[in-house]
């Protein structure tokens, strides 16, 4: 088979499949790119003449795509075109959890894989390397190419005559607010398959900018697990830190001391040791909920009852941040005024899927707080989306509702807290002087991600409750002898 790849076609134009082909094409000029999706409004947005407009906020993405649209990268909704062309196709759709029927709020809806899968096997021409670029459940590859081969079956000889699929998994593990460093300098690129060369086809791509070394190449099956079992590991770290922080507040430790304490030690190390109003994001909760179905799948409950609780502390982490709130504010929210900075699932993106946000926000609503909520990049639209109330409409049948802010000053105005949920940098320095005075009294600051001034905000009179912090600036509840 010809290992040189000339033309490639991407299916999915979102968080993966964008900053992935952007970047593949800055590094290869020699390989035609085209992402496509069905969805016209998104590859709209990825051809705006403003780069600002584009559907997805990375650093540094809007250079990247400056630099290579219109010359190897390109954004089409004429998916039979660009999958017939290509010599390599990469499916980088959505796999979200399964809402309804088998597997229901566990197992990873693949319909959309599918779909792609389905696609690739009526257009394609010839030898074709299909990679699966999505998180997905393992044995995945297996559907991909039952599909493929069925379809060779049931065309007839003439149209089949040179039609041959390769299929390879290729997890991404990008992050994302740093996707492009990461794919420009990824720690490692995973590469399963059975055919050799179509696996050297894909790793000759990488060397174009990616050592040698640091590409690492399995069967099919251990590097779709393998991805689960990352992204499992890192919520892990999250779930124990988040447990202990609960344990600071009681004992009157500091979370952030014990963090930098325990990664000093090599083997534990000093990355994703931060304390939060729980993990978010399209990975992590769908990961770990699909390592559970397949446990239980295979019998291995044990297994899966361990797994399942990274998910209950996750989700314990954010009620229990929302009890606090409550009781600190003399048990009620009902009609006061709360500031809402950040709603994205982490600083640097607008996405905000499965973002610790949407819980808590919603609970202080059914609550009847009225939410001022300032996110940096996630837009209005999309808190609407997330929240399914419109804006300042009173819901639950009580006084609670939100209105969107344009600043950490508008929203603040009369409020009787502000809470951070997001770790955005601009949060890091807010004027407390400026904002406490604008605020009713007495004022509160809640901070989930511990990255404010908070001796500042202490000193401009602000009360205070900081994630995991027992000591110095909070009361303490010493532990009855
Ligand atoms: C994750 C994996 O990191 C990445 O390798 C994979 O490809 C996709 O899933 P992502 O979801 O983009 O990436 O972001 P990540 O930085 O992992 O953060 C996930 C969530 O964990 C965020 O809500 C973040 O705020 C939270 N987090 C992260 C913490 O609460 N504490 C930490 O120390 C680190
Ligand atoms: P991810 O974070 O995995 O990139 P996104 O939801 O951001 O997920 O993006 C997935 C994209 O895949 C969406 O824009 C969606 O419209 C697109 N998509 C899903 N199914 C198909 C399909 N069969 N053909 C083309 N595009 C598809």
């Amino acid at each position: 088979m010809k290992i040189e790849i000339k033309n490639i076609c991407c299916i999915g134009a979102g968080y993966v499949g964008g900053p992935t082909m952007a970047v593949i094409a800055d590094r290869c000029h020699d390989i035609q790119i085209n992402v496509v999706d069905v969805n016209e409004n998104r590859i709209q947005a990825w051809n705006s003449e403003n780069l600002s407009h584009l559907p997805i906020y990375e650093p540094n993405l809007d250079q990247v795509i400056k630099r290579r649209r219109g010359r190897n990268l390109h954004f089409s909704t004429e998916i039979k075109y660009h999958i017939s062309n290509a010599d390599m196709i990469f499916i980088s759709v959505n796999t979200p959890t399964k809402t309804k029927g088998i597997g229901a709020g566990k197992a990873s809806d693949l319909k959309w894989v599918e779909a792609s899968a389905r696609q690739v096997s009526k257009y394609a021409k010839g030898e074709t390397i299909v990679v699966e670029k999505s998180t997905l459940p393992v044995k995945t590859a297996l559907m991909i190419r039952q599909i493929l081969e069925t379809s060779l079956e049931k065309t007839n000889d003439s149209q089949t005559d040179n039609k041959q699929f390769y299929v390879l998994s290729n997890p991404e593990f990008l992050s994302e607010g740093t996707a492009i460093q990461d794919l420009e300098c990824p720690d490692r690129v995973l590469i399963g398959g059975e055919n050799q060369e179509a696996i050297k086809a894909l790793v000759n791509i990488y060397l174009n900018w990616v050592d040698k070394e640091k590409i690492l190449t399995t069967d099919l099956w251990s590097s779709e697990l393998s991805k689960l079992i990352a992204n499992a590991f890192l919520a892990q770290r999250i779930s124990s830190i988040n447990s202990i922080s609960a344990l600071c507040e009681a004992t009157g430790a500091d979370v952030k001391e014990v963090s930098t304490a325990i990664g000093a030690d090599k083997r534990i190390g000093n990355y994703f040791l931060n304390a939060s109003p729980g993990f978010g994001g399209s990975c992590f909760k769908k990961d770990i909920l699909n390592l559970v179905y397949i446990c239980n799948y295979y019998g291995l409950h044990e297994v899966s009852e361990y797994w399942q609780k990274i998910i209950d502390i996750n989700n314990w982490q954010k009620q229990r941040i929302l009890r606090v709130i409550v009781e600190k504010l003399f048990g009620s929210v009902s009609g006061k005024k709360l500031a809402i900075l950040g709603f994205a699932f982490k600083a640097n993106t607008n996405d905000t899927r499965e973002s610790a946000a949407i819980h808590i926000c919603n609970e202080l609503i059914i609550e009847g707080g009225n939410l001022y909520i300032y996110d940096p990049r996630v837009t209005r639209k999309q808190i609407e989306e997330d929240l399914e109330i419109s804006e300042n409409e009173y819901s639950y049948g009580g006084e609670g509702s939100w209105t969107f802010a344009d600043s950490i000053l508008d929203a603040s105005r009369g409020a009787d807290a502000v809470i951070v949920l997001t770790e955005w940098d601009e949060f890091k320095n807010i004027e407390w002087s400026e904002i406490s005075t604008v605020m009713r009294s007495p004022s509160w600051l809640f901070d989930t991600r511990s990255i404010t001034d908070q001796s500042e905000a202490k000193r401009c009179g602000m009360k205070l409750w900081s994630l995991g912090c027992g000591s110095k600036l909070q009361s303490i509840n010493l532990m009855p002898s």
